[in-house]
This record gives structure tokens, C-alpha cells and sequence, in this order.
């Protein structure tokens, strides 16, 4: 039996819709709140037996319009500014359409969808100044390329042999600043390392790695014994948007020999900007990089990148034979390397198309206004900030994330702070998020969707004022 529908013209009709609602439901996302909770009811309803029997398609996306559109985590709002959330943007949604449809899995073979895959990770390479040659491949975001990351830098220490047998107890070390992301701890938990293995070095009050710390922590495990394999440079942190010193890093790297890795998850995509580019400086000399055209090149979710400086590194960490996946010269099992012996995953969706479309509809220098606009839009708030009595800023704006606070009207300005994220967010009026900053919770606005203008930074500041 097909599970074709006999109709296709209903289908077309239902399709029809379904794009324009959705386009309408994008343009006007400024009428409508924010966020929205979504009410005990509806959750219920969706909780329902496995169904036997099938449902018509204009039935089903009656549902999905009315359980689950109005209940999503706002990224298309220009007010969303709570953690590090892109806007998506009309050519990767089409592109998303499109890939669904076209359904090509991108573990390898010889396709069309491969040779997309290689362009933008070429041209990810070129964003950020490393060589032409440079590998790489796309993966569901930064956690998962950090961790790619890890594993090739491993891989690069202990040899082949850490493939089959395994650690046998080598005490590797790894270093990233204390501001690093989470993920980096995760990444080494995973790889077998433990969390304890990633020495965290302070930072100053800029909130960048102390690179004389870093050489210091390098000479003091190499005396004990450890073996330092890899330091980890963040190209914009989570918390405060910090970039660290990437150039000391990696001269640092060069003459201890170790892996030098960058976490530009949302930093490395200011590589785009001429006014910005000079902050990352040191960026093009990684040995890797994790980052996420997901965040703020506006990329609908999911599309991480890992880059590779040494290609012959990453196919050493993964590359894998089965018979069954045996690559010939020719034919549909042609066109090695398979990105599957790049990475963990072996079927894969075309990411790649929203990125290659995303790109090309906007141009480097689209998206370079993007990231401008992030900035400009954060130096305004913390201008609005300095300005207003009963507001400070909690740590310096580098690129476009504000870490704010109302600093008087309650003796537990924690708690108070917590509570008035989690009002504004009910109230609809704008979505920031919380962080601790030097032991106090901050507000925390990041300026990611490219939406985003000075009335939705006025209608913040207003609405913490109000409440
Ligand atoms: C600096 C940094 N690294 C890594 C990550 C993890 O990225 P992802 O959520 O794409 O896995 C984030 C997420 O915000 C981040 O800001």
C-alpha cells in the first residue's frame, strides 16, 4: 500500500495554506505576544494513545495550529531576547520546506546534497580566515561540535590505538576559560576524559581567559605528571558575550603543542562584520572550531558547524569500514569522503541547504548587518541602563548580550530580578533571560534576532520600570 495520498491536488490546497499561514504567522509576530503559556488542557489533549487508525491531513494541521503554533519558544519575535536564540529567517524556511521534501540522507553517496554540504563548509572556513582545504561538517549545533572537537583533539594526542583500546589511562588535561560553555565540560565527560580533566582558568574582570594563568596551568600539570592536549579559546561566552585573547591563545597553543579548539558558537559569526572582525583576531590559526549558523546568522534550528584545520585529522578520528557502506569509484556509492566518516552520525538530513540558501539570500554582507545590529542594539540598552536610576550593568557589552539588574526596591535583589524575567515573559511584553554575574542574578538580554530594533529595547527597560 502507498501511503501517497490519491489526491495530490488536496494535499497542494492544504500546502498552500499551510505556507501562507505561516508566513502570515512570521510577518506579524510583533502583534502578538511574545510567549505564551501553554495552558494544562491543551498539553493534555496532546498526550494521546499511539494513534491505529489515520487522521486527515487538514485535521492534523487544524491541531498543529491550535495546540502547538501559539506555544512555541518565540525565536521569530523580535522581543525574544532570553539565551542565545536566532530569528530564522524566509530563505532558510523555504530552504526547510524544500529539504523536507527533497529527504536525502547526507551520510554520503554520491549527491548533489554532498557536494552543498562541502561548499558551506568552505565557505564557513572563509568567514573566519582558515586555509582553503580546511574540513569540516555540519551537526545539530555547537554542543555536538564541540564535542567533535574534543574527540579529534584526542584522537590527535593519543593516536590510533585510543580508538580500539581506549583511554588506558592517560591523564590527559584540557583548559578552557571559566566563562567557557557547558558544553565543553559535557564534551570530555563524554569523551571519557571526566569533567575533572578540563582545567577551568580564571578570568578578569573583562570576563576573558588570563592567558598567564593558562601557561602557568600548562607548566604545573606537565610537572605533575598530566598530559595537556588541548586549550579551548570562547569566541563570545554564553554569560557575557567575552571574547577571549584567541591570538595569545593560540601562541600559547604553538609553543606548548597543544590542540588549540575555539567555542565561537554565536562570537564566530562576527567574523562577518569589518567593525568586529579585529576582536576575534587569532580565530583563523584554530586547529578547530565549533559554531552555530543556528544562532546569529538566523539559520532555522538545527545548523552547528564543526571546522577542521587538517581534514586528514577528523577522517583519523571517525572514518570507519563496513562492508555494507563500502565506497567504490564509481556510481551512487562514489564521492568519498562521506561526511559519515566525519562524524558520529551516519544518516543525515540536508542542513546544508538552509545554510547554502541563507547565504546566498543574504550575502555576507547581509548578515554582517545582522551582527551589527545585535551590537549597536546592545550598546543602546546598556546606554538605557547607565541612564536609569535603579538599573546597573553587570559586566562590560563586547558584542550583543547585556547583563543588567534593578539594583534597589527589595532587600533580596536576586530574587526580585528572577522575578521580574519571569513576569516579563508572562506579561508578553519582551523575553529576556537570567544569569549569575559575579555571584548576583542578572537580566540578561541577547540581541540575536535580526527583528529586533530600539522599540523592542525601549519596551523592555519600560516594562521592568512598570513593573
Ligand atoms: C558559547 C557557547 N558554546 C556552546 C553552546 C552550545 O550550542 P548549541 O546550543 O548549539 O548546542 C552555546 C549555546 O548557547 C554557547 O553560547
Amino acid at each position: 500500500m502507498s501511503l501517497d495520498p490519491e489526491d495530490w491536488s488536496e494535499v497542494r490546497a492544504l500546502g498552500h495554506r499551510m505556507l501562507d499561514d505561516m508566513i502570515d504567522w512570521v510577518a506579524d509576530a510583533r502583534a502578538r505576544p511574545v510567549w505564551r503559556h501553554m495552558p494544562d488542557a491543551l498539553r493534555a489533549e496532546l498526550r494521546a494513545p499511539l494513534p491505529a487508525t489515520g487522521t486527515p491531513l487538514p485535521a492534523l494541521y487544524e491541531d498543529f495550529t491550535r495546540l502547538i503554533l501559539p506555544y512555541s519558544s518565540a525565536n521569530e519575535h523580535p522581543a525574544m531576547m532570553a539565551w542565545v536564540n536566532g530569528g530564522g529567517n524566509a530563505a532558510g524556511y523555504l530552504a526547510e520546506l524544500l529539504a523536507g521534501i527533497f529527504s536525502v540522507n547526507c551520510g554520503g553517496r554520491d549527491h548533489a546534497a554532498i557536494e552543498v554540504e562541502r561548499q558551506v563548509i568552505a565557505w564557513a572556513a572563509e568567514m573566519v580566515g582558515m586555509p582553503a582545504g580546511t574540513g569540516g561538517l555540519l551537526v545539530t549545533g555547537s554542543s555536538m561540535a564541540n564535542m567533535i572537537a574534543v574527540l579529534v583533539a584526542r584522537r590527535a594526542a593519543l593516536g590510533e590505538r585510543v580508538r580500539s583500546e581506549g583511554l588506558q589511562g592517560a591523564p590527559l588535561v584540557a583548559y578552557a576559560s571559566a566563562g567557557a560553555h557547558g558544553c565543553i565540560p559535557r564534551a570530555l565527560d563524554m569523551a571519557g576524559l571526566g569533567t575533572g580533566a578540563l582545567h577551568a582558568i580564571p578570568v578578569g574582570a573583562d570576563h576573558r581567559m588570563d592567558v598567564g594563568a593558562l601557561r602557568l596551568a600548562i607548566d604545573a600539570d606537565r610537572a605533575a605528571g598530566r598530559v595537556p592536549f588541548l586549550v579551548v579559546g570562547t569566541a563570545g561566552t554564553v554569560d557575557t558575550g567575552a571574547v577571549d585573547d584567541l591570538a595569545a591563545i593560540a601562541d600559547v597553543a604553538a609553543c606548548t603543542r597543544l590542540w588549540f579548539h575555539v567555542d565561537g558558537a554565536f562570537g564566530a559569526t562576527a567574523a562577518l562584520s569589518p567593525r568586529f572582525r579585529p576582536l576575534l583576531a587569532g580565530i583563523e590559526r584554530a586547529d578547530s572550531l565549533a559554531f552555530d549558523f543556528h544562532k546569529w546568522a538566523q539559520v532555522p534550528y538545527d545548523a552547528g558547524c564543526v571546522l577542521v584545520r587538517d581534514p586528514s585529522r577528523q577522517l583519523d578520528t571517525f572514518a570507519q569500514s563496513l562492508a555494507y557502506l563500502t565506497q567504490e569509484p564509481r556510481g551512487l556509492a562514489g564521492n568519498p569522503p562521506w561526511p559519515r566518516d566525519l562524524g558520529p552520525d551516519l544518516s543525515r538530513g540536508f542542513r546544508a541547504l538552509k545554510v547554502w540558501m541563507t547565504l546566498r539570500a543574504y550575502g555576507t554582507e547581509g548578515l554582517a548587518r545582522v551582527v551589527e545590529n545585535g551590537c549597536d542594539l546592545a550598546r543602546y540598552l546598556a546606554a538605557r541602563v547607565r541612564d536609569t536610576p535603579g538599573l546597573e550593568l553587570l559586566a562590560p557589552v563586547t558584542l550583543n548580550i547585556v547583563c543588567f539588574r534593578v539594583c534597589s526596591g527589595a532587600a533580596d535583589l536576586d530574587a526580585l530580578n528572577r522575578e521580574l524575567v519571569a513576569d516579563l515573559q508572562e506579561s508578553g511584553v519582551a523575553a529576556p533571560s537570567t544569569t549569575v554575574i559575579d555571584g548576583k542574578v542578572a537580566i540578561r538580554a541577547a540581541l540575536f534576532n535580526h527583528r529586533t530594533t530600539t522599540a523592542d529595547v525601549d519596551a523592555l527597560i519600560q516594562g521592568i520600570l512598570a513593573s
